[in-house]
């Protein structure tokens, strides 16, 4: 297992790999990981000869005042678990590295996709995650590249990425891990006091009773609306929780809808703040009833 700082550090191992011809799979992280990147690793070791994990807590998708400099770090756990998970090789550069001195090239993708959601509070945001992963990309080279379903709005839009600028990547999206109370895992859960974290357990809550509703078949089951209402009441009324938003959207394009389509998927979304911290999770809905993803799905 090696680690790489440095550009070249990295190209120095990517080249003996390459004149072994293996496969190459890639978790992009930002470290303080979790059973949810860990279940990444697993997926591209599965599926590739060598994986490499990157370990970058990336500036450009912070906007100002947002967690950037509190955003959890522990390179040495990190280290330690990408190993014990499967990881090759891990990549850790500094910001100066990633974004030298001069650097003012940022790849984005335009309309709506990016600007709802997330993409309404966190006006760069997208931005700067569609970057990162593109420069990451570039120095990486990875056959198959794996995100997780935790942040729906973000593994669109990176799949749009890659099929609009034609990049050799395949991606590979897999299911969100929960705890054992449902709530979704993230870096940021260490953030929640002990009464957040159980008032934030409605998100999961909330999804899971729209999602039953939405496959019931009842009338109106399938009327956005009707379960918008449904997610928002759970999550309401727990004290401590400040709704950023609740949408139901077409799960690949994220268009508005009004009803979901038997023959679609709609993805539920939600933003939740508690204190300090926004949570965010989701939900695959669909007409005829499916439960939550138990594979990796790749385009
Ligand atoms: O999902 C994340 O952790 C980050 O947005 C990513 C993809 C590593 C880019 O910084």
């Amino acid at each position: 297992m090696s680690m790489a700082r440095t550009i070249r550090e990295f190209e120095r191992w990517r080249l003996e790999q390459d004149a072994k011809h293996k496969t190459l799979g890639f978790v992009p992280t930002m470290g303080y990981l979790h059973r949810g990147h860990l279940s990444l690793i697993q997926a591209a070791k599965a599926e590739n000869d060598l994986v490499a994990v990157s370990i970058f807590v990336n500036p450009t998708q912070f906007g100002p005042g947002e967690d950037y400099e509190r955003y959890p770090r522990d390179l040495q756990h990190d280290y330690e678990a990408a190993v014990a998970a499967g990881a090759d090789v891990v990549f850790h550069p500094s910001a100066e590295e990633i974004y030298p001195s001069g650097a003012s090239t940022m790849v984005e993708v335009t309309g709506k996709m990016t600007t709802k959601l997330c993409g309404a509070s966190r006006p760069n945001h997208f931005r700067g995650v569609t970057t990162v992963v593109s420069i990451l990309f570039n120095i990486i080279r990875p056959d198959r590249a794996y995100f997780g379903q935790k942040d729906a709005q973000q593994a669109v839009i990176i799949r749009k990425m890659v099929r609009d600028l034609h990049l050799p990547v395949q991606v590979t999206v897999c299911p969100i891990i929960r705890d054992e109370d449902g709530l979704a895992l993230s870096s940021r859960n260490i953030f929640l006091t002990p009464q957040e974290r159980a008032q934030a357990r409605s998100l999961n809550r909330g999804l899971q009773k729209a999602m039953e509703y939405a496959s019931s078949g009842v009338d109106g089951s399938r009327k956005v609306s009707i379960l918008t209402k449904i997610i928002r009441a759970e999550i309401a009324c727990q004290p401590l929780s400040a709704i950023d938003y609740v949408e139901i959207l077409d799960a690949e394009t994220l268009d508005e809808l009004t009803e979901i389509a038997p023959d679609r998927d709609a993805l539920a979304a939600v933003a939740v703040r508690f204190g300090s911290t926004r949570l965010i999770d989701s939900r695959i809905l669909s007409a005829a009833p499916k439960g939550e993803p138990l594979l990796c799905t790749s385009i």
